[in-house]
């Protein structure tokens, strides 16, 4: 009987050497970008996958099919920005009807939120990450180089109005970013009903290593004793945030802080890139090339043996605080 065989594939489970249960997969459905944050995109950049390498959204399908069959249970879709990717909602609609499926989300610019906030929904995606360091013009168009700040908003607008689960709106924080700034976009958020999340800038790719992270407890800290919010254990999850919230206990805001206290031993996540890539660790270049085994012809019990291959080889933690330049993809190619 060959090892894999579906009777025995509740045996196989997905926990790595450092015993990290991995039941969570992000796919990157493409690495373009209508934006070029200055963290994670140079104006100019012109090393994106090509199209003949990007798997359609049936081989797409398929690869996460095989993840949530060895156990994964929540999958979020990214980029780039995954809205540049056409019938990205017809994948999301695959993906939710997956058996076992717990959880769909998705992580996105907003830039064209207005117009797919509907269609996402429908499809079964319940949650929206949603990137947005500011509320104000000339800045977003500094960081992002382009001018389209009303577009995200009214991408928010649209998205509330459907009810999503949750969204959050992640703000990456670095030591060019004005703490005055932050506030009035947790005065957005929290009006709005949104979970707003700093982020501390991580060197990936020669874009990222351009600017330096700030310790955000501190921030985070008078932000959330100036909005009245109180530190909260309930919310932690099996994610890296760690929240405050309103004193009915609602989560407001929420900080990534993978430079100043890594979160690596609770790991629970991998990273398929467009080219079907499994990519291991987001501080690690590691990977395993499933999108070519499943182009040169593997079977679906190969690519299952590759996969548990791969998660027995997840690095134990990032290396950002002491590598910084090992990371040489950017941020858009795997999604933050
Ligand atoms: N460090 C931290 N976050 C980053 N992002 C992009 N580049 C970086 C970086 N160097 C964030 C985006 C978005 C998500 C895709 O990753 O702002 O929230
Ligand atoms: Fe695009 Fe996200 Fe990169 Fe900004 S951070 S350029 S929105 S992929």
């Amino acid at each position: 009987m060959s090892a894999a065989s579906p009777l025995n594939h509740a045996a196989q489970s997905l926990v790595d050497s450092f015993n990290r249960r991995i039941d969570y997969l992000r796919v990157s459905v493409t690495d373009r970008c209508d934006l070029r944050c200055q963290y994670c995109l140079p104006e100019d950049f012109k090393d994106f996958e090509e199209p003949a390498h990007w798997l359609s959204h049936a081989e797409m399908a398929r690869l996460v099919g095989l993840f949530v069959g060895l156990g994964v249970k929540k999958v979020r879709l990214t980029g780039g920005e995954p809205l540049t990717r056409r019938g990205v909602s017809e994948l999301a609609a695959r993906v939710a009807a997956l058996p076992g499926l717990m959880d769909l989300a998705m992580s996105t610019n907003g830039t064209r939120l207005a117009r797919y906030a509907a269609e996402l929904k429908r499809a079964g995606v319940r949650r929206l990450n949603v990137s947005l360091d500011t509320l104000s013009r000339d800045t977003f168009r500094e960081i992002t180089r382009r001018d389209r700040l009303q577009d995200v908003l009214d991408g928010l607008e649209a998205a509330h109005s459907q009810g999503f689960e949750s969204i959050k709106i992640n703000c990456v924080v670095h030591t060019g970013s004005d703490e005055e700034d932050i506030s009035r976009l947790l005065n957005y958020t929290m009006a709005k009903g949104f979970i707003l999340r700093l982020i501390e800038t991580m060197p990936m790719g020669a874009s990222g290593r351009q600017f330096q992270h700030v310790n955000l407890n501190e921030m985070g800290a008078r932000l959330a004793e100036r909005f009245g919010l109180v530190a909260t254990v309930e919310h932690r999850g099996p994610g890296p945030a760690r929240y405050w919230a309103s004193v009915d206990n609602i989560p407001m805001l929420g900080l990534i802080t993978p430079m100043s206290q890594h979160f690596c031993a609770t790991c629970n996540r991998v990273r398929l890139s467009v080219d079907g890539a499994l990519y291991l660790c987001l501080g690690q270049e590691n990977q395993v090339p499933l999108g070519s085994a499943l182009r040169e012809g593997a079977s679906d019990d190969d690519l299952r043996k590759l996969i548990l291959q791969g998660i027995a080889s997840k690095p134990e933690r990032h290396e950002f605080t002491t590598a910084p330049e090992r990371i040489i993809r950017v941020m858009a190619k795997t999604g933050g």
